[in-house]
């Protein structure tokens, strides 16, 4: 009887503060002002470039809000637009540029950097009507207003893939932009290593084509410089012949963990010269209430091997669950969704060198210190672990043009936390707990030799500079390139969201 009373009282809490989500729905999210710029811009977008979403539109809430993937991220803009040409994007800079208004732009809205993508009082570009796509015989051009899954049914029929995210739904530009972990990196290198033309609006509103002999210098920089330059309206990327994929999907129970953690360390040593295209999301999962623990493996390989060959480690593992298949990129990507406005989530990450007892001991700190917020409502702590291999970083070494991370033929092994939870009363509270754990972690690995300061946007907290880690002589490149080709600083003044190369 007291369980079901229990019960009740959960869903009644479930129930009620569903209904305050609801409400939001109608009253507009936040309260704030349009600021002089914004509404100079959001008057002449509409009287130049017709439709902008206002506070008062049907559909305000959904491109606001619920478009995007951490409920963090859900802002009160001035006005929406959403160009449906490249030429639109350019007009919209120049209105922001005549006005002075600040502004946001969204891609796929997967970045949980609040403010990266959305903003309060500003005006929001989203860029959902640039959705072309044309498959040529080795590359695919697309717009960024698709998502990885587009690409990837694109391709299928012609047999090909691109190197882009590993889910379903992650956008085409943030993740170039930033750089691109794929199952394939060991042998093809990042995402941003094959984007082999960006067709740019920059901050004086032109339009211009950027490769390897165009602008070789943006070209450069755009390799991982995220939106510090401008806004790209197309990717050119190069595809491989790739028709068939061999997946595994494993789980294991906590007696796997540490066996697990080890087949992944062993994994981002390899160091073949010719590799075999493979890799994986690996994940440790806690329940912080029912105490139990339990790790899992998605794992690809470029062609056809049953089981898949290069995770021979993991399937000597006893696992409760180990399901092998061949069948293709978009195939495998299908069921891979990650559901828009997911939870509030905080990602803190940092890197070392491959050290499986040392990651072990890392998975052990942050159970222990998970147990500390048991009681932070729907708390959904995860431990993941990405490899970023000696191989992949050959492919920048030796291909003629570079990436901003000027990595090392080395092998690294990146560690992340990201932890959801319900509230927006405990956004600080595990904010805090994510960093300081963090902090700490790495400190050791500091003292111990093995500490890396490479940071990768995609799982860093807002907390991070990945810029920090870059070589000295990149970002100080990176600030010149982009004093010639955004002198009034559009890109660091007015669009001032996310991971910003800073003076
Ligand atoms: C569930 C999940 C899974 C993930 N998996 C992977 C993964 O497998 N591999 C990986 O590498 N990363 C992964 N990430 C990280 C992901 O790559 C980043 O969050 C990335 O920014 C998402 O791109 P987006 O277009 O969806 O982002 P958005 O949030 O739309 O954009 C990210 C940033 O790029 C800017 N931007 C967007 N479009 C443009 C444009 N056209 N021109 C200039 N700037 C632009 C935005 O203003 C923003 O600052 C994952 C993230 C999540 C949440
Ligand atoms: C680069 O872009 C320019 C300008 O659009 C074009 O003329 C040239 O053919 C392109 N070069 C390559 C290598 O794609
Ligand atoms: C498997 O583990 C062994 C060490 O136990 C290591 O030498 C080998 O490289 C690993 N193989 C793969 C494919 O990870
Ligand atoms: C973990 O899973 C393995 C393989 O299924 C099983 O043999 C073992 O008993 C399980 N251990 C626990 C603690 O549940
Ligand atoms: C295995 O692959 C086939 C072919 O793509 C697909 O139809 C099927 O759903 C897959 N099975 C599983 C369990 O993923
Ligand atoms: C943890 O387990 C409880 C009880 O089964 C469940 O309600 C909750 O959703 C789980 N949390 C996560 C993060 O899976
Ligand atoms: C816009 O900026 C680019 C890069 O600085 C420059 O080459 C170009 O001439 C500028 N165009 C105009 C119209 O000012």
């Amino acid at each position: 009887m007291r369980l079901l009373v229990e019960l009740s009282l959960l869903t009644l809490v479930a129930a009620s503060s569903s209904t305050g989500a609801g409400s939001s729905v109608t009253t507009p999210l936040g309260d704030f002002a349009p600021t002089k710029g914004s509404t100079c811009a959001c008057k002449k977008l509409s009287c130049e470039l017709g439709e902008v979403i206002l506070p008062s539109s049907a559909t305000y809430v959904v491109q606001a809000a619920e478009n995007y993937w951490d409920v963090r991220a859900d802002l009160s803009p001035a006005c929406i637009f959403l160009p449906a040409s490249a030429d639109e994007v350019s007009k919209a800079v120049s209105i922001f540029k005549s006005c002075n208004a600040q502004f946001a732009v969204r891609g796929g809205g997967h970045m949980n950097y609040p403010g990266s993508n959305n903003i309060d009082g500003g005006v929001l570009l989203a860029l959902e009507k640039l959705n072309n796509v044309i498959v040529k015989r080795d590359t695919i051009e697309v717009g960024p207003g698709l998502n990885w899954y587009d690409v990837y049914s694109a391709l299928e029929p012609y047999g090909r893939a691109a190197i882009g995210g590993r889910l379903k739904t992650i956008g085409v530009p943030g993740l170039s932009l930033i750089g691109g972990f794929h199952y394939f990196n060991n042998k093809y290198g990042y995402a941003m290593d094959n984007v082999v033309s960006y067709d740019i609006v920059l901050g004086n509103a032109s339009q211009i084509t950027v490769n390897k002999s165009s602008h070789p210098d943006l070209f450069w920089a755009l390799k991982g410089g995220a939106n510090n330059y401008g806004i790209v309206t197309k990717f050119t990327l190069r595809t491989f012949d790739i028709p068939k994929v061999s997946t595994t999907i494993q789980v294991y129970n906590e007696s796997g963990i540490p066996d697990f953690l080890t087949a992944v360390c062993d994994m981002a040593m390899l160091d073949d010269k010719d590799p075999i295209a493979a890799g994986m999301v690996a994940t440790v999962q806690y329940n912080a209430t029912t105490k139990v623990a339990s790790a899992s493996l998605l794992g690809v390989q470029e062609g056809v091997s049953r089981p898949p060959s290069q995770f021979a480690n993991f399937s000597a593992i006893p696992a409760t669950t180990r399901i092998n298949n061949v069948t293709t990129m978009k195939q495998w990507a299908t069921d891979l969704d990650s559901p828009k406005q997911m939870f509030r989530v905080m990602f803190s990450h940092k890197t070392m060198k491959p050290d499986a007892d040392v990651l072990h001991s890392i998975y052990k700190t942050w159970k222990d210190a998970v147990d500390q917020i048991a009681d932070i409502e729907g708390l959904y702590p995860t431990f993941v672990i990405n490899i970023a291999s000696a191989s992949a970083a050959r492919v920048a070494r030796t291909n003629g043009v570079g990436n901003v991370w000027g990595l090392e033929e080395e092998s690294h092994i990146l560690w992340q936390f990201s932890t959801g939870w319900a509230l927006a009363q405990d956004d600080l509270r595990v904010e805090a707990w994510s960093r300081q754990l963090a902090e700490h972690l790495h400190a050791i690995n500091v003292k111990k030799g093995i500490a890396s300061e490479f940071v990768y946007m995609g799982d860093a907290g807002e907390w991070q500079d990945p810029f920090a880690g870059f070589p000295k002589e990149n970002v100080a490149r990176m600030r010149e390139i982009r004093s010639s080709y955004d002198p009034k600083g559009i890109f660091s003044r007015l669009n001032w969201g996310g991971f910003k190369l800073g003076i």
